[in-house]
């Protein structure tokens, strides 16, 4: 870090307070300053290129200098840099956009609303739902089921739903009649022998149990990522989703696809329901949108969701939530422009073709003695280190040894990120074959160093 007192790192500590870091050793440690992006790459104050495994927080599909979405920006920008959708008011970015949204669908879906992160977008679907349940007449029905593990955001409602004790504790979260089930991470949580599908039924009896333990008559919705992203890139194991849908549609529980991390290309298709066969009622997305060049996010709705919602908000003149910058203008042209140039360019294609590559390039660091699994799909992954195979037990502290290698992949031009011992792999929709082979060849370097460190701390 540069310690002068007028640096940027210095005034950073001075004056920033940063998302999800440790205050205190923040104030030691010093930030790492990004100055400026290049396709897959970013760059340090100090001139240091690093691949961006994370696409930024799993976002940024095009890359970090797609000319084309500063253009759109700076066209909607000087037409109209702003306006709202309150009071039927609306403008053309909005409406372009939505209607693209609709149609992408791939089961059907009827309206499109706009919010500014994933975590709104997420408060949003709970408090559309609670609506909804009213206007049905069915009051009782209000409360939601997520997963431990899952992630759905940081408000309070949001934060309620992620299944993650680090957005708990201290918080005095969950709020009341937020349900967590089961996490299906065969690799962790199957008992000995148990197949995929035997693992994935044993979970579907959990939510039904739980939806019966709790009546019924009282669960609105259940909240689920196709792949769980920031509780370690955890992918389902065969017939979870469709055991899981069967139990939801048996007792007409609202099913809504987190599709902030899985949306707009990542796992091969255009959206994580196709990957897995899920049919929601709701669609949350945000993140590749917009590739995150700007803030925005959007709920699709069936009829299902919209209609009873319409007849409340006529019966009691209007429906009373909207966000001051819910589709923005100049947001709602970068999005549409970026989901132009994921289709034109077939990022998705790419995202299955170069996505195979990554992870067969990974899989072969299976045997490696620190590796206890790897997993993923499409160009999203993960690779969870151990202390101890056998017996899947981390080295020295839970986390430790992610945070190792994860310091060493620093080193060696690559921003990974680990949640916990899993390292995670998820970098720009654009990357190609031989930039797959640059990133997980510095993996296996950091691996041997972490591997040199661990044999002689022992
Ligand atoms: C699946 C999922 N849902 C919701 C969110 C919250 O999005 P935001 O950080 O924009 O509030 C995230 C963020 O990582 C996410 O991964």
């Amino acid at each position: 870090m540069d310690a002068r007192p007028n640096s940027p790192e210095a005034r950073d500590i001075s004056y920033h307070m940063h998302g999800y870091t440790n205050a205190r050793k923040h104030q030691e440690a010093g930030p790492l300053v990004i100055e400026k992006g290049d396709g897959i790459y970013v760059e340090d104050l100090a001139g240091n290129r690093y691949i961006e495994a994370m696409a930024g927080l799993w976002s940024v599909a095009v890359g970090f200098s797609e000319k084309r979405l500063v253009d759109a920006a700076v066209r909607q920008m000087s037409k109209l840099p702003y306006y709202h959708d309150f009071g039927s008011k609306s403008h053309s970015p909005l409406i372009d956009l939505a209607e693209r949204l609709v149609q992408m669908a791939p089961v059907p879906m009827s309206k499109a609303y706009f919010t500014n992160s994933g975590s709104e977008a997420n408060d949003t679907a709970i408090k559309m739902i609670w609506y909804r349940s009213n206007a049905l007449g069915q009051p009782a029905r209000k409360k939601i089921i997520s997963r431990n593990r899952g992630y759905h955001g940081v408000t309070i409602a949001a934060a309620s739903l992620t299944g993650l004790p680090n957005n708990h504790l201290s918080f005095d979260l969950p709020i009341a009649n937020v349900l967590h089930t089961s996490t299906p991470h065969h690799w962790r949580e199957a008992l000995p022998g148990e197949s995929d599908e035997q693992f994935s039924s044993r979970l579907a009896d959990d939510l039904e149990k739980l939806i019966l333990a709790e009546g019924p008559e009282t669960i609105a919705a259940f909240f689920g990522e196709p792949i769980m992203g920031a509780g370690g890139v955890i992918v389902p194991p065969a017939g979870y989703w469709e055991k899981i849908q069967a139990v939801l549609s048996k007792y007409d529980v609202l099913l809504v696809a987190d599709e902030v991390i899985c949306g707009f290309g990542r796992t091969g298709e255009m959206f994580g329901s196709q990957t897995f066969g899920i049919r929601p009622d709701i669609m949350v997305m945000s993140k590749q949108i917009s590739s995150s060049y700007l803030p925005i996010s959007a709920l699709l709705i069936n009829e299902k969701v919209f209609e009873p919602i319409a007849d409340e908000s006529n019966r009691i003149g209007t429906f009373g939530h909207g966000f001051t910058g819910g589709g923005h203008p100049v947001a709602a042209a970068v999005a549409f422009e970026n989901l132009k140039l994921i289709e034109e360019r077939d990022l998705v294609g790419n995202a299955r073709t170069v996505g195979a590559h990554m992870q067969k390039r990974l899989r072969t660091l299976a045997s490696h003695p620190l590796v206890g699994e790897v997993r993923g799909v499409g160009l999203i992954a993960a690779v969870e280190l151990v202390g101890d195979k056998a017996n899947k037990t981390p080295w020295e502290t839970a986390g430790a040894l992610g945070g190792l290698v994860n310091g060493f992949m620093q080193q060696n031009g690559v921003i990974s990120r680990n949640m916990g011992d899993a390292l995670a792999f998820c970098p720009p929709l654009i990357i190609t074959e031989p930039q797959v082979d640059q990133m997980v060849d510095a993996f296996e370097r950091s691996l041997e160093a972490a591997t040199k460190q661990v044999g002689s701390q022992g």
